[in-house]
């Protein structure tokens, strides 16, 4: 019986989207930055998010996380609206929500390990920080850190890592979180192509062995094509190309980065 209910879960979870949005528009002091944008994350896939620097990449994933202006549409994570959503009720979302940057974010005078223990701290607040943290959650980030591969690091200064080791910690930090989905703006932006072909190869196995969502931004057509099932592509805030990866290719992708504005956008 409890395979069943095991099953019917995964069922489930592979019907439903974790991430559904729908009509979102955002707007910064009424000029519109998202218009009318799409999104479904299913768990286990990755989708590669593109668009020219400007086009709303950051911004779509700020709504999910509730820290954009929506002035439309809806956004549902982990089957919340998040525009409904109470001060409390954000922070649990923003709990439950892995974030990777472009620089890292790491504190650089702290060890690797402790870094990874601050993912802990999203659930536990402050209170918890006093007392230290637990073994439990000692063992868990030492795990992680396995297996991410840097496991041999952990008693060493963030800031004494490579760009690629970093970005290691900051995904370890982000499943210490038991993240429901992962969001990566730029991850890769900062290291050498082989680096980020390692870091983009981790974040999709970690998509398809955690059956989570990764959504992950991309400046880099080939890695975009190379590490992703899907591709969404916005342009000037809308989305412009929505398919799996093995139906594109850079010729497809062109117009994301096509520029020819919205000529009625000048003459209203
Ligand atoms: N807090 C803000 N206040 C006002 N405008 C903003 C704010 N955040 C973003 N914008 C505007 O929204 C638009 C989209 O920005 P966003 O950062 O989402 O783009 P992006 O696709 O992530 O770009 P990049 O590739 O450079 O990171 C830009 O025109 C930007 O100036
Ligand atoms: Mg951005």
């Amino acid at each position: 019986m409890t395979l069943a209910m095991a099953s019917d879960v995964e069922a489930a979870a592979s019907i439903n989207p974790v991430v559904a949005v729908r009509g979102l528009a955002v707007a910064y002091d009424r000029t519109p930055v998202l218009r009318g944008v799409d999104l479904d994350l299913y768990a286990g896939e990755t989708v590669a998010l593109l668009g020219a620097s400007g086009s709303g990449k950051s911004t779509l994933m700020r709504s999910l996380t509730g820290f954009a202006p929506i002035t439309a549409g809806s956004v549902r994570v982990a089957g919340g609206e998040v525009a409904a959503m109470r001060p409390r009720e954000l922070r649990a979302l923003r709990a439950e929500v892995g974030q990777v940057f472009q620089q890292f974010n790491l504190i650089p005078r702290l060890s690797v390990l402790t870094n990874v223990l601050t993912g802990c701290l999203h659930r536990a607040g402050a209170f918890n920080l006093v007392g230290g943290f637990t073994r439990e959650q000692r063992t868990r980030a030492l795990d992680l850190l396995d297996r991410v591969g840097i496991a041999h690091k952990a008693t060493e200064p963030a800031r004494s890592l490579s760009g690629g080791q970093q970005q290691r910690v900051a995904i370890a930090r982000a499943l210490m979180q038991r993240p429901r989905v992962i969001l990566a703006d730029e991850p890769v932006a900062s290291l050498d192509p082989k680096l980020a072909d390692s870091v983009l190869g981790l974040l999709r196995d970690i998509a398809r062995q955690d059956r989570i969502p990764v959504l992950v931004s991309l400046h880099v057509l080939p890695l975009a094509l190379a590490h992703s099932d899907r591709i969404v592509g916005l342009r000037h805030g809308e989305v412009v190309v929505a398919a799996p990866t093995s139906q594109l290719d850079a010729a497809a992708l062109a117009v994301v980065y096509d520029d020819e504005e919205g000529t009625d956008e000048h003459h209203d």
